[in-house]
């Protein structure tokens, strides 16, 4: 049995924010949204959180996928981890877990499970250039693990120490709830400190180790913007390191996010200032333009996308969309279409080399193949209260400036006349024209002129 312990419930005050620290994004998704991921990842059984300051925030984004123990008021780490009771009885090992550490990967945290053997207590640790205020890690002559001194705490002699605790702890959980109630807030900052723990174990004769973590870069605790910053960056070249080694070119990976559940294919080219967020398949030799904003998108092979925002929806096959086009909310686009400059699709399919290429809203519509929309085409799909869909058949030639008022029928190769607005079904292999007639007055024009 895993379990995890997370402790969320301190305010940040760091972060000058009336946001609580954890829910701050960083690159892709809340910090605390990180450390679930990472705790999943690593097969933790059962997870808590412990919530306090803006504890309604953190479970609004959890929902139910954890359980949540309340620290009121906010009294340490020590304290914090005193709050999971429904652990109590557990047996196995439980991961104690700062809730700003959101970089600690998956394999790290396996790693100190296993590393942690027959310890009872395992503590993550790394050595920085700058310990700057961590805890220090206090060793004996033989190396052993001595004890964990705060920041605040430290002797001259203590703080010159570079191995520092990153705030990540698997522990015996049977001697954890044994040993709490020994921890005091006898100390600088009148908290009760979970890193006390080392010595009560200590104390009691059992074996405490520490895994020295490989990359310090991935054990930073965030406590203000300045660090959320580099953590952002530290992610974001994580991601587009990987890709570059999986055949994927990015023009300047100084200015492109992509999110770390994004999937791309073998020789799409990136240009500058593409963000992808949420989870994304891209496929192979595709071109993104600058600009391109992506959430939850699959996008078929060598397709083109200038400078377009796609949310909650599917592009095929060597397709091309935009530039300054918006696809959202479940639209499809079959293979060999073609959506040009400022147009709009919302819950909208389009079937085999539609074209839609100039200024265009199509809403709640279903397209077949090889359609052609004139500029301008509107569908008038929203009545103030109902949504009302449009259906256009296969090879339907749609005049420039057309309205569609939904519900609405356009048969096969039908066509409709520039101008028209188009109220009625129109039968396959029909045209229909729905505009007044034109009028000519002789002369008129000089006439105006003159005057
Ligand atoms: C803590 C460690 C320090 C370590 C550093 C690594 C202690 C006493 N110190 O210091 O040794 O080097 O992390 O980043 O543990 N929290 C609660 N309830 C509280 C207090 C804090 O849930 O009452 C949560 C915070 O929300 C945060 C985490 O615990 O997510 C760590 O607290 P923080 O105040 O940031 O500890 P540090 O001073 O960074
Ligand atoms: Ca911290």
């Amino acid at each position: 049995m895993r379990s995890a312990i997370v402790m969320a419930a301190g305010k940040g005050t760091r972060m000058m924010s009336n946001k609580t620290k954890t829910m701050h994004q960083l690159f892709d998704k809340p910090m605390i949204g990180h450390v679930y991921a990472h705790l999943k990842k690593a097969n933790i059984d059962r997870i808590v959180m412990v919530v306090g300051h803006g504890a309604e925030q953190i479970q609004e984004y959890l929902k139910d996928t954890v359980e949540y123990a309340i620290q009121q008021p906010q009294l340490g780490t020590g304290h914090a981890v005193m709050q999971a009771q429904q652990l109590k009885n557990e047996s196995g090992k439980t991961l104690i877990f700062n809730g700003d550490c959101p970089l600690v990967q998956p394999e790290t945290i396996e790693r100190l499970f296993e590393e942690s053997g027959n310890a009872q207590f395992a503590v993550l640790t790394t050595v920085l250039d700058d310990p700057a205020r961590y805890g220090r890690i206090v060793r004996n002559a033989d190396g052993s693990v001595q004890k964990i001194v705060e920041f605040k705490d430290c002797d001259e002699e203590e703080k010159k120490i570079r191995e520092i605790n990153v705030g990540i702890y698997c522990v015996d959980n049977e001697l954890l709830w044994k040993y709490l109630p020994e921890l005091s807030d006898d100390n600088a900052a009148k908290e009760y400190y979970v890193t006390d723990l080392v010595e009560i174990f200590l104390k009691h004769g059992h074996t405490v180790t520490a895994v020295v973590g490989s990359d310090p870069k991935e054990m930073i605790g965030i406590n203000d913007r300045k660090m959320l910053a580099e953590a952002t960056k530290y992610l974001q070249s994580r991601v587009n390191t990987y890709w570059m080694e999986h055949g994927v070119t990015l023009l300047d990976p100084a200015t492109t996010f992509i999110s770390e559940d994004t999937v791309i294919g073998t020789d799409t080219v990136i240009y500058p200032g593409v963000v992808m967020q949420g989870a994304n398949t891209i496929g192979e030799e595709c071109t993104l333009y600058p600009g391109c904003f992506f959430e939850n998108v699959t996008i078929g092979n060598g397709t083109t996308i200038i400078s377009s925002r796609i949310t909650d929806s599917i592009v095929g096959n060597h397709t091309t969309v935009g530039p300054n086009s918006h696809l959202r909310n479940h639209s499809e686009l079959a293979d060999d279409v073609r959506i040009g400059n400022f147009v709009e699709l919302k819950n909208t399919k389009l079937g085999y080399n539609t074209k839609c290429a100039h200024l265009t809203y199509l809403g709640d519509s279903d397209v077949g193949a090889k359609v052609n929309f004139g500029c301008g085409v509107v569908t008038v799909n929203y009545d103030g209260k109902h949504k009302f869909r449009t259906e256009i058949e296969d090879g339907a030639f749609i005049g420039s400036n057309v309205n569609l008022i939904a519900p609405v029928h356009v048969g096969k190769n039908a066509l409709l006349a520039a101008g028209s607005t188009i109220n009625q079904d129109v039968e396959d292999g029909d045209m229909a024209i729905a505009r007044p007639r034109q009028m000519v007055k002789k002369g008129y024009g000089d006439q105006y002129k003159k005057k």
